[in-house]
């Protein structure tokens, strides 16, 4: 916890946190002094955790003109260093996805596209509300270590072409507190916000060009396609405001991404298609967003050459290759690649029996989500740590026929006391239709490209 402070006089201007609260919280608009006070004196641990949290909960209820916003972006990106990686030759470009349910991409895209010879330098984070995090996944993996200096980062980068780590206490750190705070406190869904923090995290990485994966949905933040465009178009611009080249997918979080939801789950998952296997779901959105970093990066003259490159790269098993290069470049263990029964596995499995035959109509994604974190998938609170093993592996999707007392999903559980509210949620979570009645919903459900990543 940070420590409290009513008023802050250590800079100029000094300003009182309760004041810049107050005038958030009744409509006002915050100079960019005001927020870069806010933001650095946070960082700084000189404003205590439920002021800043009041103030983003102001955020989330009055939203935020787009000079507040800028203003924010700069305010978490100075808070740390901005990489210069102009020393490695050719285009840099990242991927980076708003969150989602059994959203693993970012571990075979990384892979596909670093095996295309393109550096991939990617800063992530961890599990945010309901949604999994790439570091949390990566961590399943056996003395993989997400906490590289910069100085690793870079050596790592030049070795291998890709890296993923989590923010360093250089990297806009600001973004590292308040995306703890926000987490817990019930001010993730603000597009506002959650702009804020990808784009200072990304705009640090020192990328020339920028992929995001905005998911919509009911396992999205965004819930409604009209929210997830807005988001995407917020940082859209904020990224070309930074010079960097941009584009966003909107692409589908109705139901969870793949079959499986968890973290050592998803990393298996992710082995499974780089080995030629896995949901066609999963790699059609992988292969979509690989598609586009190629085609940023200069490396293939249009998206669909992007997808073929892609494709063959999983296919000749080069991206499954490159994967064990980073595995073993961050101290993992490259057993888990040939063995992925050696990733951390839950002590009982139980399969979820359907109450009824007929089709699955919907799957509330969200609950599915919950269902991960109550399990121990996810945390309620900061301090709670992660329990890589546990987590859901659905056998019946958005469409499929289900007949009563078949298993819908199997539960792999580590806690007598955590199952049953994880059981209850996904109870709730499937809805079953006599008839089939569902109107399938596209993957990507649209490009938003900024004007220097037309295709
Ligand atoms: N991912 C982030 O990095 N930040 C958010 O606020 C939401 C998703």
């Amino acid at each position: 916890m940070s420590k409290p402070s009513a008023s802050v006089s250590r800079s100029a201007p000094a300003f009182r946190p309760l004041d810049l609260i107050r005038k958030k919280r009744d409509g006002g608009e915050l100079s960019s002094d005001e927020i870069g006070f806010l933001v650095r004196a946070y960082t700084d641990d000189e404003i205590p955790d439920y002021q800043m949290a009041a103030w983003l909960m102001a955020i989330v209820i009055r939203g935020m003109s787009r000079p507040e916003l800028s203003a924010l972006t700069s305010a978490m990106l100075r808070s740390g260093e901005v990489l210069d990686l102009s020393d490695i030759p050719g285009a840099k470009i990242d991927k980076h996805s708003t969150g989602g349910v059994g959203d693993k991409t970012s571990l075979i895209i990384a892979p596909i596209v670093a095996a295309a010879g393109v550096t991939v330098p990617m800063i992530s984070g961890r599990g945010l509300g309901h949604t999994g995090g790439t570091l949390d996944k990566l961590q399943s993996i056996p003395g993989f270590n997400i906490d590289l200096s910069l100085g690793e980062f870079r050596r790592v980068l030049k070795s291998c072409g890709c890296g993923l780590i989590g923010q360093t206490a250089e990297i806009a750190p600001a973004d590292k507190k308040l995306y703890a705070l926000r987490d817990v406190t019930a001010t993730v869904e603000s597009p506002n916000l959650i702009c804020a923090s990808i784009m200072s995290k990304k705009l640090a990485e020192g990328i020339d060009g920028l992929v995001l994966d905005v998911k919509t949905g009911s396992g999205a933040f965004m819930k409604t396609e009209k929210d997830s465009v807005h988001l995407a178009e917020l940082m859209v611009e904020t990224g070309e405001r930074m010079g960097q080249k941009m584009v966003a997918l909107i692409t589908d979080m109705d139901q969870p991404l793949g079959l499986k939801v968890g973290n050592a789950l998803e990393v298996e998952e992710c082995i499974e298609v780089m080995n030629g296997q896995g949901p066609a779901d999963l790699r059609e959105v992988s292969l979509e967003l690989a598609a586009w970093m190629l085609y940023l990066a200069g490396r293939t003259p249009s998206v669909d050459t992007g997808r073929q490159l892609a494709d063959e790269l999983i296919r000749n098993r080069s991206a499954l290759k490159k994967f064990r290069e980073i595995v073993v470049q961050q101290g993992g263990d490259p057993g888990t690649i040939d063995d992925p029964k050696r990733l951390p596995q839950a002590q009982h499995r139980i399969p979820m029996l359907s109450p009824a035959s007929g089709f699955v109509e919907a799957i509330q994604c969200e609950q599915v989500g919950i269902a991960s974190l109550v399990l121990g998938g996810g945390r309620e609170k900061k301090e709670d740590t992660i329990d890589p093993a546990v987590g859901l592996v659905l056998h019946k999707k958005v469409g499929e026929p289900v007949q009563k007392g078949e298993p819908f999903c199997t539960v792999h559980y580590n806690s007598d006391a955590r199952l049953s509210s994880a059981q209850s949620l996904l109870q709730q979570a499937y809805r079953i239709a006599e008839k089939p009645r569902v109107v399938r919903r596209q993957l990507i459900h649209r490009v938003i490209s900024g004007k220097g990543a037309q295709a």
